[in-house]
């Protein structure tokens, strides 16, 4: 590319660059029934929501959206992403048998597939995982004692936070960790593409959790690693929405060597 053709395209202005948006300072509001219409506005505009409306999403839409994600890279593009999508009489049989099993045993009905979260937490990592949990529950005005309010937030996980849609991905067992890798990268352009829609997201380790239930409702065979389950529809108007998260300054992660000073 030319250095004119790049101070050019550089110099343009993107919608949230120009309504005065600092990508390092924070998320972009939230505004139900947004739509993103740019990659920052996408990125920005992503969050996880923890309500939707129940109105129902077109499986032409997903399609869309799983076509335009599967563009994601992949070490010798060996793509190896799986999508159970469910909705309607299949995604409420599901998550009525997932709660059954929360409602009878609880968390310990449910072992994770594999561990997600570190085995022995410690700082930065806990102290941020503190803050997240307690900011959300603060917003629903549960306090440290709440646990029956607290059982009940975890549970609407399993309703899927009365999303139309769930989305249960999985992997075959017998690929490495570089796949790990790819299918994160499939994961979040699922949840960009998704707000160019108009569309939200919450991606959930909290369904995979569920796993054992999870192959027995949707016939899902041993050799398929179960990754997450995610929630997706459009936006409910709703306080739990509006939770912005942290996030470090670029500082504080990154090194940058051999620029001028
Ligand atoms: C793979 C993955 C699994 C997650 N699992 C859950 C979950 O089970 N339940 C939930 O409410 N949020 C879940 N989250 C959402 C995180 O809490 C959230 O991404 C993080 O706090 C940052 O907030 P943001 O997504 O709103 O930017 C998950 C996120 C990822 C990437």
């Amino acid at each position: 590319m030319s250095s004119a053709a790049s101070s050019s395209s550089a110099s343009a202005a993107s919608p949230a660059y120009a309504a005065g948006i600092d990508p390092s300072a924070g998320a972009l509001p939230f505004r139900a029934g947004s739509r993103a219409h740019s990659v920052e506005e996408a990125i920005l505009s992503r969050r996880s929501v923890r309500a939707f409306r129940p109105d129902p999403v077109p499986r032409a839409l997903i399609e869309e959206i799983l076509a335009i994600a599967g563009r994601a890279p992949s070490g010798t593009n060996i793509q190896p992403w799986k999508v159970r999508v469910i909705a309607g009489e299949v995604r409420d049989r599901v998550s009525r048998a997932i709660l059954d099993v929360y409602e009878a045993e609880g968390e310990a009905g449910f072992k994770p597939p594999y561990n997600y979260y570190p085995v022995k937490w410690r700082d930065p990592y806990l102290a941020r995982r503190r803050k997240v949990g307690w900011d959300l529950y603060g917003l629903l005005g549960l306090k440290r004692e709440d646990k029956a309010g607290m059982h009940r937030q975890h549970a609407r996980n399993f309703e899927f936070f009365d999303a139309p849609v769930a989305l249960i991905f999985t992997m075959d067992n017998d690929l490495e960790l570089g796949s790990w890798l790819d299918y994160g990268m499939f994961l979040q352009n699922v949840m960009l593409a998704a707000r160019g829609k108009g569309l939200d997201t919450c991606p959930q380790a909290a369904i995979a959790n569920a796993h054992l239930v999870l192959r027995r409702e949707l016939g899902i065979p041993e050799s398929e690693n179960i990754v997450c389950g995610m929630s997706m529809g459009y936006a409910r108007d709703e306080l739990v929405n509006t939770l912005v998260t942290e996030r470090e300054p670029v500082g504080t992660y990154t090194s940058f060597l051999g620029f001028p000073a």
